[in-house]
């Protein structure tokens, strides 16, 4: 390969890389950057300072137990467990995460999205209603929604950032797998952040939010916390 065109493969190599499509959970640079476990030690931009590659070990690469189900989630009912850089170090830079959710007949994940991942669902067991939301361009005080029920092998994917939920309507337990492009997705659930923030959100705020008056707003806080 002459120079220049070396030089300019390189030049356009790195314009791709840069664009803002490839702005997070970027292909890693290096074999392995096992995260470091210190919080004084953290970047806060997207991901975490690697650990020199020669401490690596093996179980750094390595979690367990989502062959159980996690902890509930109060008041819905649900149970989450997930394995993200946080508990699984080996996967700083690496753009992928998983969970494991769990649901009684009738519980309900209710709507929430993850920031920073698309979530491809796989169904081990029993019956879900899945659902996303996905903005009317002609009108974004609307959307448009997408639903599926999923039985066991089915798979289903909500789009990076899209609300969305996950409802048992079968009478048996439910069990499936969330596979996350993210090392990190995050999560911020819909209604209650809405109610219930630090700082408070003034009453007047969330009257004229859900266009509602302040007793139906008292009530609504009420039923979530
Ligand atoms: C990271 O450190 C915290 C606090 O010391 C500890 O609770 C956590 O289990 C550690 N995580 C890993 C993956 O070692
Ligand atoms: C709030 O709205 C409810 C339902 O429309 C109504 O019954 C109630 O009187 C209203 N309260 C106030 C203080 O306006």
């Amino acid at each position: 390969m002459s120079m220049w065109l070396f030089i300019t493969s390189l030049v356009i190599t790195a314009f791709i890389c840069n664009s803002p499509a490839y702005a997070y959970d970027n292909n890693p640079l290096q074999d392995i950057c096992v995260a470091v476990n210190d919080s004084q030690a953290s970047v806060f931009v997207n991901g975490k300072i690697c650990k020199d590659p020669k401490l690596a070990t093996p179980n750094d690469f390595f979690a367990s137990g989502l062959n159980v189900r996690g902890n509930v989630a109060p008041g819905f009912g649900f149970y989450a467990k997930f394995v993200d850089v946080n508990n699984m170090p080996g996967l700083n830079t690496l753009g992928i995460s998983i969970g494991r959710l769990d649901l009684e007949p009738l519980r309900f994940i209710p709507f929430h999205t993850h920031p920073r991942a698309a979530e491809l669902i796989t169904i081990l067991e029993g019956t879900v209603l899945a659902g996303f939301l996905v903005p009317d361009p002609a009108n974004f005080y609307r959307s448009r929604l997408f639903s599926k029920t999923l039985n066991p092998g089915d798979v289903f994917v909500f789009p990076q950032g899209l609300i969305h939920f996950q409802y048992n309507v079968g009478l048996k337990k439910a069990i499936f797998l969330a596979t996350f492009n993210s090392q990190n997705p995050g999560i911020f659930m819909i209604t209650s952040p809405n109610i219930a923030s630090d700082l408070p959100i003034l009453n007047d705020i969330l009257a004229k939010g859900f266009q509602l008056n302040k007793t139906q707003i008292a009530l609504l806080g009420k039923k979530f916390f």
